[in-house]
Formats: C-alpha cells, sequence, structure tokens
C-alpha cells in the first residue's frame, strides 16, 4: 500500500471512518504529484509556472474567441481553468454557510468542508466506492431510485437491501426500518442511504419520524456498530406542507454518536434548477470527528475524483457563485418554489378524488418533483406504453408494480388531462392475473 494511504489510515485508524472503509477506500490517498506541486507553484512560483497542463499567454489561458463570446461576464480563468481537485475554495465556503443557514440546528463543528464533485450521483458513487466492498449490505427505501442499484450493487459490488419504509397509514414505518437496522448492526455495521424528499415517492419525514429514524441509528451504534448514513438529499427544500422536518436529516445524524459517520450529498442540481451542470456536494458530519480527521477523509474524496475526473467543471462553479450573488436569484427561487407547490396541490386533489380507485393506490407524498403509485393487478410497464401510445403521456414505470409521475415537469393546467388519462388507462388494460 502506499505510504500516503498508510498515513491516512493512521489518522482515521480509531474512528468510525477508518473502521468502515472498503478496500478502495484503505488505497485511495492524494499523491504530492502534479496537482499539489501545482497548487504549490501557484502561490510561490514568481518567474514562470510550468507545472500544469494548460496553455498561457500574457498571463491568461488561451481561449478561443467563440468561446468567449457564449460567456461575456466570466473571466478566462473562471471559464477554462481547472478547478481544484476538492473544488473552487469559494464555492466549498458558501455551501457550508448555505448548509447551515438551510439547517439552523447544524453544528459547524461536526461536519466538514463540502467538497465538490461532477453531480450527485458523483457524490454518492465516490461514497460509495469508499465504503462499501463487494458483498456488503446497504439499506435502502423500497422502492428507491434506480440509480442507487446500478452504483452499489453493479459498480460496488454490495448488496441493497430496500426495506418497505411506508406502513400501511401512509407513515414511515418505523418498527420495520428498525428491525433492519437492527439486524445489520448484529453484524457489525450498518451502511443506509436515506433520501428525502424522497425518489419516486415524494415523501419527507415529519419531525417525530425524523427523529425516530436517528433515535434507530443512535440504538445500532450504541450497541457497538458502526453506521454510516449517506443522506441523499436531492430535492432538499422542495416541501409542500407545514408539519414536514424542514431539515435535512443529516442535522440530526452528524452530532448523534461518535460511530455514526453521515454523509451529506446534495447540491444545486435540482434545489437551484441547474440539472445539466453538473456540480453537487459531499459533505461528511460525524460528532465523532476532529479536523484532522475530516482533513484526511477528504483527500481520501480527493484521491477518488482525482482518479476518476480529475477535478469538476470549472465554469459550472463560477456560474454558482454567479447565480448566489445575483439580486434576483433568491426571488425567482420562490417564484418557482410556488409554481412547483402549486402543481402539488394539484395533483393532491385529483389524487384525493381517486382514492378509491381500484387500480392505482398513491404512495404517500407531500415533498419534491414526483409522486407514485402502485398498480393493483396490473403491469406497470403495460400501462407505461398504453399511456403512451394511446395518449401521448410518458410516465416512468418500474418494479414491475409502479407508476412515477414527475409533476414538476408538466404545466398545473395539463395536470387534470395527465392523471385522467391514467386512471381510465389503468382501468381499460387487461389484469396482469
Ligand atoms: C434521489 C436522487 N438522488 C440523486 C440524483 C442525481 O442527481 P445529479 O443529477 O446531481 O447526479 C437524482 C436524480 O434524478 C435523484 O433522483
Amino acid at each position: 500500500m502506499n505510504s500516503l494511504a498508510i498515513e491516512l489510515n493512521e489518522i482515521l485508524k480509531d474512528t468510525a471512518v477508518g473502521r468502515m472503509l472498503s478496500g478502495f477506500g484503505k488505497r485511495i490517498y492524494f499523491p504530492h504529484g502534479i496537482i499539489a506541486q501545482s497548487a504549490e507553484a501557484k502561490k510561490s512560483a514568481r518567474t514562470a509556472n510550468g507545472t500544469i497542463g494548460m496553455a498561457y499567454s500574457g498571463g491568461k489561458p488561451m481561449l478561443l474567441p467563440a468561446l468567449k463570446r457564449c460567456l461575456p461576464d466570466f473571466e478566462d480563468e473562471e471559464i477554462v481553468a481547472y478547478a481544484p481537485t476538492a473544488g473552487n475554495e469559494k464555492v466549498r465556503e458558501l455551501w457550508k454557510k448555505l448548509l447551515l443557514q438551510k439547517n439552523p440546528s447544524l453544528n459547524p463543528a461536526h461536519i466538514s468542508l463540502p467538497v465538490v464533485t461532477p453531480g450527485i450521483t458523483a457524490s454518492i458513487s465516490y461514497t460509495a466506492e469508499l465504503f462499501l466492498d463487494p458483498g456488503q449490505t446497504i439499506l435502502s427505501a423500497y422502492p428507491a431510485w434506480d440509480n442507487y442499484a446500478l452504483i452499489f450493487e453493479e459498480r460496488v459490488g454490495a448488496v441493497m437491501r430496500g426495506v418497505s419504509f411506508f406502513d400501511s397509514a401512509g407513515c414511515l414505518d418505523i418498527p420495520k426500518i428498525r428491525e433492519a437496522v437492527q439486524e445489520e448492526a448484529r453484524k457489525g455495521s450498518v451502511r443506509v442511504i436515506l433520501n428525502f424528499p424522497n425518489n419516486p415517492a415524494g415523501y419527507s419525514p415529519n419531525e417525530t419520524e425524523a427523529r425516530a429514524i436517528a433515535q434507530c441509528l443512535y440504538e445500532a451504534a450504541e450497541s457497538g456498530a458502526d453506521v454510516l448514513a449517506i443522506c441523499d438529499d436531492a430535492y432538499f427544500g422542495f416541501f409542500y406542507e407545514d408539519d414536514i422536518y424542514k431539515e435535512s436529516i443529516f442535522s440530526l445524524l452528524s452530532g448523534l454518536h461518535e460511530r455514526v459517520l453521515a454523509v451529506k450529498t446534495d447540491g444545486p442540481t435540482k434545489e437551484d434548477y441547474n440539472w445539466g451542470l453538473r456540480l453537487a456536494m459531499v459533505t461528511i458530519g460525524s460528532k465523532g470527528l476532529q479536523s484532522r480527521h475530516f482533513d484526511a477523509l477528504v483527500t481520501k474524496f480527493m484521491g477518488t475524483i482525482r482518479s476518476s475526473v480529475s477535478c469538476s467543471n470549472t465554469l459550472a462553479q463560477s456560474m454558482f457563485l454567479k447565480t448566489c450573488a445575483d439580486e434576483s436569484t433568491s426571488a425567482q427561487k420562490t417564484v418557482f418554489f410556488d409554481i412547483m407547490k402549486e402543481r402539488y396541490n394539484e395533483v393532491k386533489k385529483i389524487v384525493r378524488a381517486h382514492k378509491y380507485h381500484p387500480r392505482l393506490t398513491p404512495m404517500p407524498f407531500n415533498s419534491g418533483y414526483f409522486m407514485s403509485m402502485r398498480c393493483n393487478g396490473i403491469d406497470a410497464g403495460r400501462l407505461r406504453r398504453e399511456l403512451l401510445e394511446k395518449y401521448g403521456i410518458g410516465v416512468i414505470a418500474f418494479g414491475g408494480e409502479y407508476i412515477r409521475v414527475a409533476f414538476s415537469a408538466i404545466e398545473k393546467e395539463l395536470l387534470p388531462e395527465v392523471f385522467t388519462a391514467i386512471y381510465e388507462a389503468a382501468l381499460n388494460i387487461p389484469s396482469s392475473s
């Protein structure tokens, strides 16, 4: 093993991180190579800087005029210079500040500086690579975002254990979640991904439920198990009901217990409506970690980033800073939020009116971009095809028994037509039994 990896492992050895790192997580390090030497030169090379593989002229990166014309408001460096491996420092600092504003009970001493990644998918993937070995189990809600299976099972060879998160009353099934956590705890460690607002259901817990989940993980830690809780907050902030717990569950987990390692994966992707810019964050939180531990784990993330995409998109980071500094942003976000909430309310009204539909049962929803329905006695794939072919309506079918509707992408005025078609098609297609 590389001596730099050994050094990092030595720093982390008596922590939950050290105990839960995967084989890859133990091996990975960040070399004192091109990136580190070039960062040093950037500060001190007064005469000439011949370290980095970029082309400079007159002290600026060479920039094609056609590219510059697309982006007149940006400095050349903000467009094409490589970003630091862990991200632009200003972006990292700002995201931390925003996290603390959005989650007032978060203790800054318990969290790291966020690391920039090229999308929340990447944040989850890197975390999976660092903390899951082939054959290890990770708990998740069932149904879950389909990319979790690709990341956890196909990419790192782990086993996803889906827990049906909802009881028949439409609340989080805490006893079932507790049982699954305890079973994993008895094996020595618990790995879980929590996604609220949830994809595909569109559910977020109320405060009692959020605290109950935290309590389950606390009990596991107290029983001697190390706990990794990935908080996938992709849809953070799209909360449409008053009783929803308005902070990320990361707030409850990051200061919970020395054995609990919380990893928050989030970013402006959905929150700030910039899906394709590929900019996200990963932030570590644990009561058991001090700054030297955070630095060591951030270094492991840097090695993971360096060995995959090398660094994240510079322009997306520059754009994020400009967007946040722009006076119009906050008001515009409120306008967009209100549009989303109106759509949610419209869907809620329609779904209530079809409460007793024999073939479609809504999953609980109160937040996010989506709502999903369980198909009773009909094949979800068949329903999807019928909707597409006969009505020209696109929805997602998954698991053979669910359909998901992204109301985020449908005008409010169209929602009655869309749902009328869904309910009608579900009655008209032949039963699967
Ligand atoms: C639950 C969940 N997590 C993460 C992501 C990925 O976000 P990103 O586009 O930033 O990779 C999505 C996107 O659909 C999602 O639904």
